[in-house]
């Protein structure tokens, strides 16, 4: 019987799946449900190959079904154990790692794909060798790079820039790509050239990754997630199969979108954060010598806080940190209770990966519709009577404005000194994600609370009592 007819339609629901399920997770409310069709639609392709995918030697007409199912579930199982588990335990501030992690074995699997199809399917014509060679390579790049991606966010591999190693990374890059589009021309080639081009795209993925700052490494896991999003369509390419190539695509191009979103909300172009221009030996903004802070106690925040009309709260990494967003809910709750209008101002680069402030307050049920966006919020802010900046540093940070040789100078910022009040909780003096001071502290409006975040929101959810 001939199945081909049922596999195209499951290929047909698969990518439908994958379509519906990203425009979903553009929203918060939705995002959930999204990540679960997307994954319904993996399940799909995956069934649906395993049970109607037949090769059909046009020869002796024989059909041959799909054969190792042993190994096939056998491997379905363990990365669905290993998967499951990772996924529960990791802790939020934890997730580009496991973002990176994963990704990277998206790359080893293009990288895999083509060291066997180079070998079992002897491409006769240019292009065919030309998507195994590049799928060989950008998947390779993906992986390898994605491991260092994976080490340095863990802080266990620190960050190498020279020069030289920018010189010999565009070197190896440029060799490569004239190497596989010449092997790609001539052929048949000896096993020799297909591991030279997998061992030299892995020492390119290492190479890639090293002397970008440690703090620039979800710019950089979204891009080899693009990577592996272009190896995974050419291999659709190179199996004629449609799911593969429509998932390949949109991870292609949402990645490739959010690397470019995340490098404009940054002021910043792809090509700084790829040399290594942010690492932490960068530099240390204007001096902030003579300048002098006021610190306040929880009694007395909780005391302007519940006598305001307007609060804002500006959460940051810090707050993600202290993993305070149910605390920072109950505090909200707490001033309403009081009358007090709150809203949160979000940047979109607050945190350490895209949305992270969103997602982080949806996990505490705060409602999205108090979830103020930066252009929305900053005309209000002059009429706030209490901002709070809960863990956030450079994204409040007025000197994206005011000082030409900062390096996060033209950054789209929340105008946290335009409110009326400020308070700021952070731990210490220490400087944010930028590594820069921050005039914002020693403005005549600022009030310091230091404390970790958590432990401060519970004290002023107990002093809200007694107000
Ligand atoms: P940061 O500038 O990194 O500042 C975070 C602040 O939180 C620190 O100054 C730290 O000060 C404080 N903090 C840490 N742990 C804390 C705790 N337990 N309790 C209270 N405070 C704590 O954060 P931000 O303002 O959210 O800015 C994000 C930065 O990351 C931006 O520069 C952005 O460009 C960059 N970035 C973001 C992304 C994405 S996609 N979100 C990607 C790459 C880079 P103390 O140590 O003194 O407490």
């Amino acid at each position: 019987m001939d199945y081909s007819a049922i596999l195209k339609v499951c290929y047909l629901l698969g990518s439908l799946s994958f379509i519906v399920g990203l425009k979903m997770l553009s929203r918060p409310d939705t995002a959930k449900r999204g990540n679960l069709y997307a994954g319904l639609g993996m399940l799909i392709a995956i069934a649906g190959t395993i049970l109607f995918h037949q090769s059909v030697n046009h020869a002796t007409g024989e059909v041959t079904r799909i054969g190792n199912l042993p190994y096939i579930f056998g491997a379905i199982l363990i990365g669905t154990v290993l998967g499951y588990f990772i996924a529960m335990k990791v802790k939020m501030t934890a997730m580009p790692q496991m973002v990176s992690l994963f990704n990277g074995m998206g790359g080893a699997c293009a990288a895999l794909i083509g060291l066997v199809e180079m070998n079992t399917h002897h491409p006769e014509i240019f292009g065919e060798r030309l998507i195994i060679f590049l799928s060989l390579m950008i998947g390779s790049v993906s992986f390898a790079g994605s491991m260092i991606a994976y080490g340095k966010l863990e802080g266990k591999i620190r960050d190498i820039g020279s020069k030289i190693l920018q010189v010999s990374n565009n070197t190896i890059v440029f060799v490569l790509i004239g190497a596989i589009i010449f092997l790609s021309m001539s052929g048949p080639w000896s096993d020799g050239f297909i591991w030279l081009i997998f061992v030299a795209s892995l020492v390119y993925g290492v190479l890639f990754v090293m002397p970008i700052g440690g703090a620039d490494m979800p710019v950089v896991i979204s891009l080899l997630n693009s990577f592996t999003g272009i190896a995974a369509a050419l291999g659709g390419f190179m199996y004629d199969n449609q799911v593969m190539l429509t998932g390949g695509i949109l991870v292609g191009s949402a990645g490739t979108i959010l690397t470019v979103l995340m490098c404009q909300a940054m002021n910043r172009s792809l090509w700084n954060v790829i040399s290594g221009a942010f690492s932490a030996t960068g530099p240390s903004g204007k001096s902030t010598e003579g300048l002098s802070i006021s610190e306040i106690n929880a009694t007395d925040t909780a005391i302007m806080c519940a006598y305001a009309q307007r609060v804002v709260i500006v959460p940051g990494y810090g707050l993600a940190v202290a993993q305070a967003q149910h605390t920072c809910h109950e505090f909200e709750k707490a001033l309403e209770a009081k009358g007090v209008e709150v809203n949160f101002a979000i940047h979109p680069v607050a945190g350490r990966m895209p949305g992270h402030m969103n997602v982080l307050l949806a996990e505490a049920d705060v409602p999205y519709d108090k979830l103020k966006e930066m252009e929305d919020i900053n005309p209000q802010l002059p009429n706030t009577d209490v901002l709070i900046v809960i863990g956030a540093n450079d994204v409040v940070n007025p000197c994206a404005e005011t000082d030409p040789s900062s390096p996060i100078y033209g950054m789209p910022i929340i105008k946290a000194n335009t409110a009326k009040n400020i308070i700021v909780m952070k731990r210490s003096m220490a400087k944010g994600y930028a590594g820069i001071e921050n005039e914002l502290f020693y403005d005549r409006k600022t009030k310091m609370l230091f404390g970790d975040a958590k432990a401060s929101l519970e004290k002023l959810i107990a002093e809200l009592k007694d107000v």
